[in-house]
């Protein structure tokens, strides 16, 4: 019979060593040290059978999305960043603003009410994306097509050379667990390979603009300190804007809302 029993993928490959840790300035050692290990396999399976990937409506304070089945219906972690937006805790107001895996959309209309100059949504997934589109001409009006531009991409790969982004903003599918489920696997389980590249791609083809910032949302339900080490690596400066506790059944995550910057050379 099949062992159904949840693996998580290689995770200490991308931990910081003994000496990268002694070489790391502060306040950056004391962040990475500050980092909770992964939760163990079976309570990452547990705590994400509440994914629902069904479709339906979400409102989000007031604002209403229909989900078509496929796409994410938001979640608590989903709204750590929505949060961020409305509120003003990563400032959208004049900036350039990529949302990576815009899934159903409500990042992008959180932008543009919040008075962002442009917008670039992606998302790998077409019905995402066309239903980002959707949802933000029905809450935010006609999109400027100088300023409001909906990508289906793989990462940053359709996006033209040259372009750079003030805010960054991404919730990603960063559990470790493997999933037969090609759906739960694009939303959820695509590990911490998928944050090597995000970074790599973000530094590599200097995506950000002066004073740029990403801003993600990472638990224990990943490996927040590899993923962490891999940005440290690349030469970002990471920085915990909040911590968040959950409610039982979600009372063993630790949900990190991360704002890095990268040094201007
Ligand atoms: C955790 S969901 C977040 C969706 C939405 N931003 C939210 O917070 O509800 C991750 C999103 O990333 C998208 N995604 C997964 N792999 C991707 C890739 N390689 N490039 C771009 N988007 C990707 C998924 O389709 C999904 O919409």
């Amino acid at each position: 019979m099949e062992d159904r029993t949840p693996r998580i993928e290689d995770i200490h490959r991308l931990l910081l060593s003994p000496g990268e840790l002694a070489a790391l300035a502060e306040p950056e050692r004391s962040l990475y040290l500050s980092l909770p290990p992964t939760l163990p396999a079976e309570e990452i399976e547990r705590v994400n059978r509440g994914t629902r990937m069904a479709g339906g409506d979400y409102v989000y304070r007031g604002l209403e999305f229909a989900v078509p089945p496929g796409v994410l219906v938001p979640g608590g972690t989903s709204e750590v960043i929505f949060d961020a937006l409305h509120d003003g805790l990563v400032e959208a107001r004049g900036a350039s603003v990529i949302v990576m895996g815009c899934g159903a959309g409500v990042e992008p209309v959180l932008a543009r009410q919040r008075g962002a100059r442009e917008i670039r949504a992606m998302d790998i997934h077409e019905a995402s994306v066309a239903s980002s589109l959707a949802s933000f001409e029905r809450h935010t009006g006609p999109r400027d097509p100088e300023r409001h531009h909906f990508l289906v991409s793989d990462l940053f790969s359709a996006l033209p050379r040259g372009e750079r982004a003030d805010v960054i903003v991404f919730n990603p599918p960063a559990n470790p667990l493997r999933s037969d489920d090609p759906d739960l696997t694009r939303v959820n389980f695509s590990g911490s390979a998928i944050m090597a590249r995000f970074f790599d791609e973000i530094a590599s083809r200097a995506l950000l603009a002066p004073g740029g910032r990403v801003i993600t949302v990472l638990s224990n339900a990943s490996d927040l300190r590899g993923i962490v080490a891999h940005a440290l690596r690349r030469g970002f400066r990471p920085e915990v804007l909040q911590r968040k506790t959950w409610t039982a059944p979600y009372d063993k995550i630790l949900t990190h809302l991360l704002s890095l910057t990268l040094d201007e050379r």
